[in-house]
């Protein structure tokens, strides 16, 4: 269609981000900046309604917004070009939330993996199981409506996320085939944009995705780390007793994450298995100095700029990148709700 690209994507203030952010969201969102598209839009979000889905402590919270804008700024994201903004500042993020819940069917929510994962229950737990209606609250239950509310109040064309995500899409999707069909064509259907890297796991467990919320700071690279905490977590990385170098996730998916990441940065765009490939010959202590080397000189300078934009002037410079994105994505949510309103009678 020839109607402007819309971008949406949102990441929880849950701490700051990580390799697995950077690869999966942030890297697609900066390479987004350079559509020459002049009429596209784009909306990037710190989702700090989804982020009180589990127990947040509210000053920290308030602190790590600000933490995760800045490390947005830091990555290279221009507030010219794109929208940065808390969720909660756009309250028809929540309204289109409660519309979308009177169309939205219990019975796929129960079926996605999310709620299960952060519960710590088996994939194929169902919501008879004993005790799971007690721990399982609403918020994290419904968490895929809000989800979906987020993408469709700003119409987004494409959303940019990791694989992680997907089942989270086609459930916006199914959302947009209930609406429409209930009350006219008014909402748009997002498609998804996956960066072409695997999910990026674990360094201590890497058979469990890279996540904020891991308790253990060993398993995560933060994009603000310094090159010494950077190079003593990759040396530190569980691999597997066979000293070579060979991609096989399934197999050793320890080495094989180390070369996913290392795919991220390679110069020359090898892919995973490729890299594997050249490095033949060397040992998993080589494997792990270039990794170490090419994640170092990959995140040059997020650091000492995320340091900068926090205390610039004295804070108030990420207040008012915040306020300004809040007032784009406000207005381009108003339109739809407008739209959505009249179309519901409301
Ligand atoms: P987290 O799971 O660490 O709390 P978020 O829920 O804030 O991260 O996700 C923000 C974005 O980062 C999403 O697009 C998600 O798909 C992506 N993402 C999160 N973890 C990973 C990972 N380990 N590998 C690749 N992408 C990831
Ligand atoms: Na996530």
């Amino acid at each position: 269609s020839t109607a402007p690209r819309v971008i949406f994507s949102g990441i929880q203030p849950t701490g700051t981000p990580h390799l697995g952010n950077f690869a999966g969201a942030i890297r697609q969102w900066l390479n987004l900046q350079h559509d020459p598209d002049e009429k596209c839009r784009r909306f990037f979000s710190v989702v700090d309604l989804h982020a009180i889905t589990s127990p947040q402590h509210g000053q920290q919270l308030r602190q790590r917004k600000r933490e995760t804008l800045a490390a947005l700024l830091a990555t290279g994201l221009d507030p010219s070009k794109s929208a940065l903004f808390y969720q909660s500042s756009v309250p028809a993020h929540t309204e289109l939330m409660w519309i979308l819940s009177c169309i939205a069917s219990t019975g796929y929510l129960s079926r996605m993996t999310q709620w299960k994962s952060k519960l710590g229950l088996s994939p194929d737990t169902t919501l008879q199981d004993g005790g799971v209606k007690a721990s399982l609250k609403l918020g994290l239950f419904s968490y895929p409506v809000l989800q979906a509310a987020d993408i469709l109040v700003h119409r987004a064309t494409h959303v940019p996320v990791g694989d992680d995500q997907r089942q989270h899409l086609e459930f916006a999707r199914e959302c947009v085939t209930n609406f429409n069909h209930a009350y006219g064509p008014h909402l748009r259907s997002p498609q998804t944009i996956t960066s072409s890297s695997r999910r990026i796991m674990s360094l201590q467990q890497p058979t469990k995705k890279m996540s904020k919320s891991d308790v253990d700071s060993k398993s995560h690279i933060l994009i603000t780390d310094t090159p010494e905490e950077i190079r003593r977590k990759v040396m530190a990385a569980l691999t597997d007793s066979v000293n070579s170098v060979s991609y096989d996730p399934e197999a050793r998916p320890g080495v094989s994450n180390l070369l996913d990441i290392l795919s991220i940065f390679d110069s020359s765009g090898r892919d995973p298995a490729q890299l594997a490939e050249d490095l033949l010959n060397r040992s998993l202590m080589d494997l792990k100095q270039l990794v170490a080397d090419a994640v170092i000189t990959g995140l040059q300078g997020i650091r000492e700029r995320f340091i900068d934009f926090l205390s610039a002037d004295e804070g108030r410079y990420i207040d008012w990148v915040e306020a300004e994105g809040a007032r784009k994505a406000r207005e381009n949510a108003e339109e739809t709700m407008a739209i959505v309103r009249q179309a519901i009678g409301l």
